[in-house]
């Protein structure tokens, strides 16, 4: 039992023994809160570099938990495995709302995936590839990770006016639409990054499967209420 045990520690999933091209599939789990172009973050900090980088130190993000930040662990192969393996028992009380991955076939295939994928001199590529892995109904079921660029909108996507009356939000679009929303289900939200919108041009971006949700996502905090017209 005990040398199983031993065994079993001192053969982590590393990367050279996985397949890249699972692994891709796997980051599926980790696209919605994780970008691979650096200094790209989301829920997460951008994993772009993350190979020999200190944990919780990337300058840009700026939603480190202390358990994180404190932990002074070096991303690594065998690193990167434990965490991936449980991270609450890797780093109690970090903050990375993940349960971890118990099998390690699978944990060497995506770092086998994320090695490839975070090299300086890869991003271009692997933020495509993560894109198209997304798909437009997954990034809108998920909540989101801001992963389509909102600053070229199509004219049924960028909002134009929104009215509050009673319970209700109006929302019309450039080409001329509205659409009406039980209040609970429009969100409104900012996205000031380089993927958000132009200022005055908020976008409207479907939520959920039922079609009866959507977000509203603005430039910055102070256009909200600028955008919206009490009106019956
Ligand atoms: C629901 C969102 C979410 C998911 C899903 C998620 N992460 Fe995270 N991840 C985070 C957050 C938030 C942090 C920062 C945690 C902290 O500061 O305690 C983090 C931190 C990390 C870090 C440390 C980065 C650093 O700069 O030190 C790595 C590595 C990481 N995640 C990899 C992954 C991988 C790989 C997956 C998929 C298997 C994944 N995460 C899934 C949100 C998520």
């Amino acid at each position: 039992m005990t040398a199983l045990a031993i065994v079993v520690l001192a053969s982590p999933a590393l990367a050279e023994n996985g397949n890249p091209m699972r692994g891709q599939k796997d980051f599926q789990a980790c696209a919605p809160c994780h970008s691979l172009e650096p200094d790209r973050n989301m829920t997460g900090p951008s994993l772009g570099n993350i190979w020999g980088r200190k944990a919780g130190s990337l300058q840009s993000f700026e939603r480190y938990s202390d358990a994180l930040r404190s932990s002074g662990i070096i991303w690594d192969d065998r690193s990167l495995d434990a965490w991936l393996a449980d991270p609450q028992q890797m780093v109690p009380g970090n903050e990375m709302p993940f349960q971890g991955i118990k099998d390690a076939g699978v944990r060497a295939d995506l770092l086998a995936f994320l090695k490839e994928a975070t090299k300086s001199g890869a991003p271009a590529r692997t933020a495509k590839n993560q894109m198209n892995g997304m798909g437009g109904t997954m990034g809108g079921m998920m909540g989101g990770g801001g992963e389509r660029n909102l600053k070229d909108l199509t004219p049924n996507a960028q909002v134009k006016a929104i009215t509050y009356c009673h319970d209700t939000y109006r929302v019309t679009t450039v080409d001329g639409k509205t659409r009406a929303f039980w209040e609970r289900n429009l969100r409104l939200k900012t996205d000031s990054s380089k993927a958000g919108p132009r200022s005055g041009a908020p976008a409207l971006v479907p939520a959920g499967m039922m079609g009866d949700r959507a977000d509203v996502i603005f430039a910055a905090p102070e256009e909200i209420s600028r955008t919206i017209e009490a009106r019956c």
